[in-house]
């Protein structure tokens, strides 16, 4: 086999090797009449197109990313059929399809049926009122500066005769970013803190030969010992390899959520957990936040900083769950210790913890009232080689922690934060070990915090493969 060569920045999508801190972004949803159309749409954006090659001191004002789902790149490429089914088949069916459906669990509210875009199938075919095909991710340093860039967008997709779909506002609104404070979201959490290393030698060969989870060739497609099979590799399908080459997955998730019935959560089981604690009832709301989520609002983890928050621990990453067996420091069911359970114990056949590359920003203001329902939640975007075998992996494990000897012998607890409450016959109740105390405190029922408003599943191609598509 040939030596692989380390990627070239200058032909990676920048989104996918670092986390823009751009404070303005918006995610314009696009559906294509005809290959000319977004061959000519594409093309329109190029100049704004952003590589990862570092930009030093001279940080643009307005760059964008685009991504493509399946059906984008059925019509926009000129790959065979033959060549468009060697994509993996979480890819070419999408997210409402049964499979994926199996580890999401968008039931109920969250049903595809309802959500504002993607991913809808009829009759096996995604509804063509709510079909993406592209994604363009536009960033930029000021709200004009944005505005001019997404009045750029708009014009060029009207121009080429591609539609865009406004998912929110009754059909009016894009989904943009909304100014809370720096990498703060909904429910006053720090977000953003931990995130692969994404270590690629700068020369090859270089041992140990990338076996990390966290390492960049779990997340690039086309370079050797990925652990999660990124795809398509197969040698009988060289042009779909060649326009998959350095791309990466991203599975763009809108998530809705209930900020109300967060914190009448909190407040409601604030006045137990401070008489179990003897503590305050405003240290008990914070303590409950923080064992739901695994690290304090301000992002220290409770592992390191099991009794209050600390400056000194917000940005830490490096700690193990090993020694705390019995969930003592955080409980086995909390969101980031579910989403990277770390050195846990894991069943075999759930290793190694897949990783995901997280970029999402908080869209919606805040609530203004208790009964303000206002569309408000996380643009996730999670960013992977493999969606089955990462993002569905992780997601399965949120709504049915089944994952680690740990939950025996009860496997159907779920992730405090975020799993589907409608999936049938999990225990909803949120068990929080305490030092000292012989029995755990129990906490009735988890509400659904969190709901799906629309899934799509797109490739983030190379700036190549983009070009190649731009000259049609
Ligand atoms: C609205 C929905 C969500 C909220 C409010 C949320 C909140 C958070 C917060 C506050 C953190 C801690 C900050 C950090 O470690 O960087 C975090 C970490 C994380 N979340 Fe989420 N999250 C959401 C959705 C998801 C989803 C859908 C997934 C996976 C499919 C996920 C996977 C993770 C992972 C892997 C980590 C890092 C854990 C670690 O490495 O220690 N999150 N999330």
């Amino acid at each position: 086999m040939s030596t692989p060569l380390p990627p070239d920045k200058s032909t990676v999508q920048g989104l996918i090797m670092r986390g823009y801190t751009h404070p303005y972004s918006s995610h314009l949803l696009f559906r294509f009449s005809s290959k000319a159309a977004a061959s000519q749409f594409i093309k329109a954006l190029l100049p704004y197109l952003r590589s990862a090659e570092n930009w030093g001191t001279n940080k643009p004002d307005k760059m964008l990313n685009i991504g493509l789902t399946f059906t984008g790149i059925s019509i926009a490429s000129s790959l065979t059929k033959t060549e468009l089914n060697a994509f993996p088949n979480t890819f070419t069916t999408g997210p409402a399809s049964q499979g994926s459906q199996g580890s999401l669990q968008d039931y109920g509210e969250g049903d595809p049926e309802k959500w504002l875009f993607g991913g809808l199938l009829t009759n096996g075919n995604p509804d063509p009122a709510k079909r993406v095909d592209a994604i363009v991710h536009s960033y930029a340093m000021h709200q004009n500066s944005l505005n001019e860039l997404t009045d750029f967008i708009a014009k060029a997709a009207t121009a080429a005769g591609v539609v865009e779909l406004l998912p929110l506002d009754g059909g009016k609104g894009r989904l943009e970013q909304y100014q809370l404070p720096v990498d703060t979201i909904h429910f006053g959490y720090r977000d953003g803190i931990s995130e692969p290393d994404l270590n690629w030698p700068e020369t090859w060969p270089a041992p140990p030969v990338n076996t990390d989870p966290a390492d960049l060739n779990n997340f690039l497609i086309g370079y050797p010992n990925s652990a999660f099979q990124p795809g398509p590799s197969n040698p009988a399908t060289p042009n779909a390899s060649a326009f998959a080459k350095d791309g990466c997955y991203n599975a763009f998730r809108v998530l809705y959520q209930d900020v109300n019935a967060f914190d009448k959560y909190l407040s409601d089981n604030a006045p137990v957990v401070a008489q179990t604690l003897g503590k305050s009832t405003e240290y008990a709301k914070e303590w409950l936040a923080a064992k739901l989520n695994g690290r304090w609002r301000n992002g220290s983890p409770l592992i390191l900083s099991p009794d209050a928050p600390d400056p000194a621990t917000a940005d830490a990453t490096n700690f193990s769950y090993t020694e705390d067996t019995k969930g003592l420091k955080c409980p086995f069911s909390a969101h980031t210790r579910v989403g990277n359970p770390r050195d846990e114990a894991l069943f075999p056949a759930e290793s190694p913890v897949p990783r995901l590359i997280r970029r999402g920003v908080p869209y919606g203001a805040p609530p203004v009232s208790d009964n303000d329902k206002g569309e408000r939640g996380l643009i996730g975007l999670f960013l992977c080689g493999a969606l089955a075998s990462q993002f569905e992996l992780i997601y399965s494990w949120i709504n049915t922690n089944n994952f680690s000897p740990l939950f025996s012998p009860n496997f159907d607890t779920q992730d405090a934060l975020l799993a589907n409450r409608a999936t049938p016959d999990m225990d909803t109740t949120f068990t929080i070990p305490i030092p000292g105390a012989a029995k755990p405190l129990v906490l009735p029922k988890l509400p659904q915090f969190i709901v799906a408003r629309g899934t799509a599943y797109c490739l983030l191609p190379s700036i190549p493969t983009l070009k190649a598509i731009a000259e049609g």
